[in-house]
C-alpha cells in the first residue's frame, strides 16, 4: 500500500505577519512543491525521510524519535503531528522530495503538511478534499509553530492567485497577464514561530504604534488586488515597497533583505519586499521591465531564482 501527493510552496504578495491578527492577504502557490510518498510496511516503526535536507527520524515502538543526518530536523514535526492527526495505524515509511528552500518563507513547512496529509488520506482511501486537507494542515502548523494563519496551508491545498479575507475565507483570484517575480534568497534562514512571537510581543508593548501598522497593512492589500486585478503595474510596486516598510517597522527585517530589496529597485523593480515571515529568508521583486537586469543583480550576492505561479494545488500522483 502506497500513495503519492504533491503540493506546491508559496510567496506571499501582500500581508504576512498582518494575516496572524486576522487582516487580509494575497498569497500565491509557486511553480516549486514537495512530493510525499507514504508506504505501510510490516515493521512496527515510523521513518521519515527527507535526502535534501539529509534528514532522517525513526520512531520505534518506545516512541522516542531518534533523528540521524546532518540537516534541520524541524520538518520531521510537521510530518509526526500530521500521522499523528490522520490516526493511521501500523508501521509507515515516509519519503520526501523537497524543491522548496526551507526557512525561506516559500511555505515548505506548510507545502510538506498538506503533500502529507493528502498520501495519508489516500492511504486510508478517503477522496481528495481540498478544504479539509487546507483546514487540518492549518491545525498541524499551529501544533508545531505555536501560532500561524490559515494562509500558507491554503495556498499550497488550493494552489493559484489565493486571497485570504478576515474571515479567514480564501478565494482564488485570476489575474489578466503574467506576474513577474524574481525570489531572492539570503543565507540565513528566519524562524516563523519566533518571528511571529516577536511581532505580538512589540503589539503588547505599543498597541498603538502596531495597530495602526497592521491596519495599514490591511489597506495595502485591499487595494494591492484591485490594482492587481486591474493591471496598474505602478500601483503594485509601489504598494509593495510601502508593505517592505511596514514589515521593518515591526521587526522582522534584515540588512541582508533589505539590501536585496533596494538592489532590486535600483536595477529596476518597481516594487520589493520580504516575502513570509522574515528574519532572513527571501524577498520578493516584481519587475515588469528590467526583469533580466534585476535578476542578474540579485544574482551577484545571493540565490535568486523567476517563480512562476502555480495554478495547481495539491495532487495525488
Ligand atoms: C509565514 O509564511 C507568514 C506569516 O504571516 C505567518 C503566518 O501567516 O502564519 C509570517
Amino acid at each position: 500500500m502506497r500513495a503519492v501527493a504533491k503540493a506546491p510552496g508559496k510567496i506571499i504578495l501582500f500581508g504576512e505577519h498582518a494575516v496572524v491578527f486576522g487582516k487580509p492577504a494575497l498569497a500565491m502557490a509557486v511553480n516549486c512543491q514537495a512530493r510525499v510518498e507514504i508506504r505501510r510496511v510490516e515493521e512496527e516503526h515510523i521513518q521519515i525521510t527527507v535526502p535534501s535536507l539529509d534528514v532522517t527520524g525513526t520512531i520505534k515502538g518506545d516512541g522516542v524519535l531518534e533523528c540521524s543526518g546532518t540537516g534541520k530536523q524541524g520538518i520531521l514535526n510537521y510530518i509526526l503531528q500530521s500521522i499523528q492527526l490522520a490516526e493511521l495505524e501500523g508501521g509507515l515509511e515516509v519519503h520526501v522530495e523537497l524543491e522548496i528552500p526551507i526557512g525561506a518563507g516559500m511555505g515548505s513547512s506548510a507545502a510538506v503538511t498538506v503533500a502529507t496529509l493528502a498520501a495519508l488520506a489516500k492511504l486510508e482511501g478517503q477522496a481528495l478534499d481540498r478544504g479539509l486537507l487546507a483546514q487540518q494542515a492549518h491545525q498541524v502548523e499551529q501544533l508545531v509553530q505555536g501560532a500561524a494563519s490559515p494562509l500558507d496551508t491554503a495556498v499550497s491545498a488550493y494552489g493559484g492567485l489565493v486571497h485570504l479575507n478576515r474571515d479567514g475565507e480564501v478565494e482564488n483570484l485570476e489575474v489578466p497577464g503574467p506576474l513577474p517575480l524574481v525570489v531572492a534568497c539570503t543565507s540565513s534562514r528566519g524562524n516563523t514561530g519566533e518571528l511571529v512571537a516577536g511581532v505580538r510581543r512589540k503589539r503588547s508593548h505599543y498597541p498603538g504604534v502596531v495597530d495602526p501598522i497592521l491596519e495599514a497593512m490591511e489597506q495595502i492589500t485591499i487595494q494591492a488586488r484591485k490594482a492587481l486585478l486591474d493591471g496598474e503595474k505602478e500601483v503594485v510596486g509601489g504598494l509593495m515597497n510601502i508593505n517592505h516598510g511596514l514589515l521593518d517597522a515591526l521587526g522582522v527585517n534584515t540588512m541582508e533583505l533589505s539590501t536585496m530589496a533596494y538592489q532590486a529597485r535600483a536595477a529596476g523593480a518597481l516594487g520589493s519586499k520580504i516575502t513570509g515571515a522574515g528574519g532572513g529568508g527571501a524577498i520578493i521583486a516584481y519587475a515588469p521591465e528590467h526583469f533580466d537586469a534585476v535578476l542578474s543583480k540579485l544574482r551577484e550576492e545571493e540565490e535568486a531564482f523567476p517563480v512562476e505561479l502555480s495554478i495547481v494545488g495539491v495532487e495525488l500522483e
